[in-house]
């Protein structure tokens, strides 16, 4: 996290925190609660100068900002608590904040405001907390935490790709969250892949595939030790590697049988296309539009798009490249039924050095091997 964040957001927590309990004491307009409020708008304003977007995540009753601990401080346990109490998650500041709705949120959290529903405000967007899952275990009795997927998220997915389509631009607001959602998730499932959506129908196969890549990803890159901001870029990038496929007819994405010669070269476009279209796309980390690029490509660098020799392909792909070839293998697709895990254990194995990562596919092997153990 950018240092210059840290200390005013501790002091704009202590001020809201405070001012939180003095709503609560006295009343919401009070002098004290608007000078607080005050202090703690300044405060917050000076974090956001140096950070335009602030995602406050709890997670074990621990404030994460952008994947390290804030504080264990009084106030911060404090902030905890009234955040858990009110059934909030995650909190996320954008640059802009202002007077009433750093009010509102006081309110909120001093809990004037009745009724189940949280409202975000332009600036302030509240999450429910939502720990989709807890660890599988034995008999696998549990539910499977990605299967019951709202129809709400499945919509929002939908319509960032259809967004694309439309506008050739991604609008990555709430790709971030959904993201910072599977790692929390995944953080408290012993076993991840068990956190795989099953396909229920093919009109949701993007939205499937786009999001099993997106866990593979990170149960990968989680296994490695990385964290924090890394971590979710190399989810965000899961999440948006195929965007390119929004660019190619439906007619050919879901045709049942082989492509032919001219459906295959368009189909081979759209890493190029997802590369370009993500390239324009304002906030989306730059890793995506890479990894969009590279995810085809092999270790040796025979697949496609053609690159030239000595080309150094991100990890990041590579990483991607395995979980997508293994959920493109595991889900059940038009022209390919879902093959067993140790049939595609064996096939990754098989090409181990060549199309992948010798290592990287060591450390997934691991991966499968705790799931089928
Ligand atoms: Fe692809
Ligand atoms: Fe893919």
């Amino acid at each position: 996290m950018n240092l210059g964040v840290i200390e005013p957001l501790r002091n704009a927590v202590r001020h809201l925190v405070t001012a939180v309990a003095s709503a609560a004491l006295y009343a919401r307009d009070h002098q004290q609660v608007t000078r607080l409020q005050a202090a703690a708008l300044r405060d917050l304003t000076a974090a956001l100068e140096a950070q335009p977007e602030l995602s406050l995540v709890v997670i074990d009753e621990e404030l994460m900002v952008d994947g390290a601990i804030l504080d264990t401080g009084l106030y911060m346990g404090r902030f905890v608590t009234m955040l858990s109490s009110r059934g909030i998650g995650h909190v996320k500041f954008l640059e802009g904040v202002t007077e009433q709705e750093l009010a509102y949120l006081t309110t909120t959290l001093s809990g004037g405001i009745v009724g189940s529903e949280l409202r975000s405000t332009e600036h302030i967007r509240l999450g429910r907390v939502e720990v989709r899952f807890s660890a599988r275990e034995g008999n696998g009795t549990g539910r499977n935490p990605l299967a019951d997927f709202s129809a709400e998220e499945i919509a929002r997915f939908t319509e960032l790709y259809d967004g694309v389509v439309r506008t050739r631009k991604v609008h990555v607001a709430g790709i971030a969250d959904m993201v910072g959602g599977f790692i929390v998730a995944l953080r408290e499932q012993a076993r991840p892949l068990m956190a795989l959506a099953p396909l229920r129908d093919m009109d949701e196969y993007t939205f499937t595939h786009s999001v099993n890549v997106c866990i593979l990803n990170l149960a990968q890159a989680m296994s490695l030790g990385i964290d924090g901001p890394p971590l979710q870029e190399i989810g965000i990038a899961g999440l948006l590697h195929d965007i390119g496929k929004m660019f190619v007819p439906p007619e050919i994405l879901t045709k049942p049988a082989k492509l032919d010669k001219g459906e295959w070269e368009i189909m081979r476009r759209h890493p190029l296309m997802g590369a370009r279209c993500l390239i324009e796309s304002p906030g989306v980390p730059r890793l995506a539009a890479v990894v969009a690029y590279e995810h085809h490509m092999k270790h040796d660098l025979s697949g496609y798009p053609a690159v030239r020799a000595g080309w150094r392909q991100s990890l990041c792909s590579e990483i991607t490249a395995i979980s997508d070839f293994f959920d493109a293998l595991r889900t059940r697709r038009a022209y390919c039924d879902s093959l067993e895990l140790r049939q595609i254990a064996g096939m990754l194995l098989d090409q181990r050095g060549r199309e992948f990562h010798p290592l990287l596919t060591r450390n997934f092997l691991l991966i499968l091997s705790r799931m089928m153990s």
